[in-house]
């Protein structure tokens, strides 16, 4: 038996046991199977969640990139690695081999170092989904810098915080990108960013061939800059616990956390869960229609593929250009084998004509995956009877930023799905729910916060420069157990449903926002004086952002649609368009405690049409707003 492929039910329990009675041994196995090590590692594993210190593979040296490429060369070398399908379904696809990857990869890694990038130096990566995305991000990998990846649709202000808070030393993006009709000019938010950073230099890649201000000295275009530069690059050696990247996810407070992966543990994990959750075999042709700059798509569209020596398809465009059949025209072209998507993407498209679905032939799929929320039960069988025919098993895989990659998911072909359970957990992910008093719930049929009691391999191990903060936040709230801030539920043969946050996170269209740093953009506003963000159910969204904002008394009498405008103006200026506001309600005030903290739970009633079960309100700071709120609810 092998642990590193698990084909039946039968296979998954026994690995499963094995790996949480001796989770270190599991663990070593699966990284004697299939790596390429420099250096063996000393020590499988130490670990403290009081610290909170988590180390795996002390002692290894490796590179994952000599992983992701190298190591397939002589093999499949011929293999297409990345698929790369263009916005415009005019332009041609291109099947970009393992041995073109590796020279392009190579080419931009000496270019990085040319301009000065070492090991451990941060370079910030703001590109829209084209070929050049995984190519930076594994030209930095090679070289040991530590990437971090902004998704291009945040804003200048978002970005600008974001490079600044890892003292990133480069910038890398592109003059603009193709968004289905739309072309967005990118440069102009980076210039925009960089008033506040101080950066030596922008590396800038052609796209759009819009006209984009070059800042001499400081801003070069990519593709002089490449010719005659050597495709042959030698790996930087990286110890096992090196930092590979950090990615940012939104928090209870303004500022967002950096979330820092390191390399050895990272590489095992993602490779070990893209291969069994995808079920993926040699020659499959495997698509995630994530961006690469979210989690996601780090890990299994670039890491977790490659590393498998699959064959990752990439898409620049979006689901609705040139019409909404455009996935499906993808997935016949290409014969995709394996299919990943977000549930709202499954609602969106559910809402149109079916005959966009039954037009392609979509005979070569095999697996279905969804992430990023919960996923309905209309929309799972959506695409259980449309997309899959009901042939092809859909996993439901549950993770975060923070845990690197995939926890809990079915094994497709091995694990019966049912509607809305992500299942059981991946092997080596020992899950806890645990109750208000901050007791382990045991048994089945039953509900709790959920949490990981043992460490994993690609768990985040801290938040870049706030190492306080990644304790308080994952590791204070429960007695030795990583918090989620899910709620979860088990049933009756132990298989977890996701209920959703439980914390002041909000998931919209399968994105991680948190209300602190909204209200904050709301509240520059300078007619506001306070304002309170809840999430309400949204048919496509899944939620949708409810606003509650109070008006300084001067500014009372203004145009109510012209301010809501503003307001979400200024929330796309200081985050992005994902985070605007779908209501805004203005209010006499907002309900509150009599230490003056806003009531979220009864403003989460109103918006959700439940204000008639708001319980006692007598303790309130104000109970008499609560009345007008209800009054001018929008919901
Ligand atoms: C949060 C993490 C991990 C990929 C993208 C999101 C929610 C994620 C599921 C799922 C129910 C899910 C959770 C989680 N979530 N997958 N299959 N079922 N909820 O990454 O931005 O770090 O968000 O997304 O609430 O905590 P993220």
């Amino acid at each position: 038996m092998s642990n590193y492929h698990i084909k039946h039910l039968e296979e998954y329990w026994q690995v499963y046991r094995k790996s949480v009675s001796h989770p270190e041994h599991f663990w070593e196995e699966v990284a004697e199977e299939h790596f390429l090590w420099r250096k063996r590692w000393d020590k499988v594993l130490e670990w403290d969640f009081n610290t909170p210190i988590v180390k795996w593979f002390q002692g290894a040296q490796l590179n994952i990139t000599e992983n992701c490429l190298d190591r397939h060369l002589t093999t499949r070398g011929d293999k297409t690695a990345l698929l790369f399908e263009p916005n415009d379904p005019k332009e041609a696809a291109q099947h970009i081999t393992y041995k073109e990857l590796h020279k392009r990869v190579c080419q931009f890694a000496n270019l990085l170092k040319s301009q000065g990038i070492r090991k451990g130096d941060r370079v910030c990566i703001y590109l829209p989904m084209i070929p050049e995305l995984p190519i930076a991000m594994l030209a930095c990998a090679r070289i040991g810098a530590v990437h971090s990846m902004v998704f291009a649709g945040f804003s200048a202000t978002a970005l600008a915080t974001r490079i600044n808070d890892c003292d990133c030393k480069m910038v890398i993006c592109s003059d603009g990108s193709y968004r289905g009709a739309k072309t967005l000019d990118l440069k102009s938010i980076v210039d925009e960013a960089l008033e506040e950073c101080e950066i030596a230099s922008v590396l800038v890649v052609k796209r759009t061939g819009n006209d984009v201000q070059m800042k001499s000295g400081r801003d070069h275009w990519i593709a002089p800059l490449l010719e005659n530069i050597s495709g042959e690059c030698p790996v930087e050696i990286m110890e096992a616990e090196d930092p590979l990247f950090i990615l940012y996810t939104s928090g209870s407070t303004g500022k967002p956390k950096g979330m820092l992966h390191t390399t050895a543990g990272y590489m095992v994990y993602t490779a070990y869960t893209f291969k069994n959750v995808f079920q993926y075999r040699e020659n499959d042709i495997y698509w995630c229609t994530a961006d690469i700059g979210w989690i996601t798509g780090h890990s299994y569209i670039v890491y977790g593929p490659l590393c498998n020596g699959a064959t990752s398809v990439m898409f620049e465009g979006v689901p609705s250009y040139p019409n909404f059949g455009r996935f499906w025209d993808i997935v016949d072209k290409h014969k995709v084998n394996q299919f990943y998507t977000a549930p709202t993407v499954i609602r969106a498209l559910a809402k149109e004509n079916v005959s966009h679905v039954t037009s392609h032939d979509l005979s070569s799929l095999k697996v279905l995956g969804t992430v990023g929320e919960p996923i309905n039960e209309e929309a799972w069988h959506w695409y259980n009877e449309n997309v899959g025919k009901k042939k092809s098993p859909i996993a439901d895989t549950w993770f975060q930023t923070e845990t690197g990659g995939i926890m809990i998911s079915p094994i497709p072909y091995s694990t019966p799905t049912i509607p809305t359970f992500a299942t059981l957990p991946l092997p080596g992910v020992q899950l806890a729910l645990m109750d208000d008093n901050g007791k382990e719930i045991q048994g089945n049929q039953v509900e709790g916060k959920l949490c990981i009691k043992f460490p994993w391999p690609s768990m985040a191990r801290t938040i870049y420069g706030d190492h306080n903060r990644y304790r308080e936040t994952y590791f204070s709230a429960y007695d030795n157990m990583y918090f989620t801030g899910d709620g979860a539920l088990r049933d009756a043969v132990g298989y977890y449903r996701i209920t959703g946050r439980v914390d002041d996170v909000i998931i919209v269209s399968g994105h991680n926002l948190g209300t602190a740093p909204i209200e904050d953009a709301i509240n520059e506003h300078p007619a506001v004086a306070e304002s309170a963000i809840v999430g309400y159910p949204h048919d496509i969204k899944g939620n949708a952002l409810y606003g509650y904002v109070t008006l300084k008394e001067t500014g009372a009498d203004r145009n109510q649609d012209n301010l809501r405008k503003e307001i979400n103006d200024l929330i796309t200026s200081r985050i992005g368009p994902i985070a605007k506001l779908e209501v805004i309600q203005f209010t006499d005030g907002l309900p509150k405690t009599r230490s003056g903290k806003i009531m979220r739970r009864i403003l989460r009633k109103i918006a959700h049409k439940e204000s008639d079960q708001l319980g006692d309100i007598s303790t309130l700071l104000n109970p008499e707003v609560v009345e007008s709120v209800i009054k001018g609810s929008l919901a």
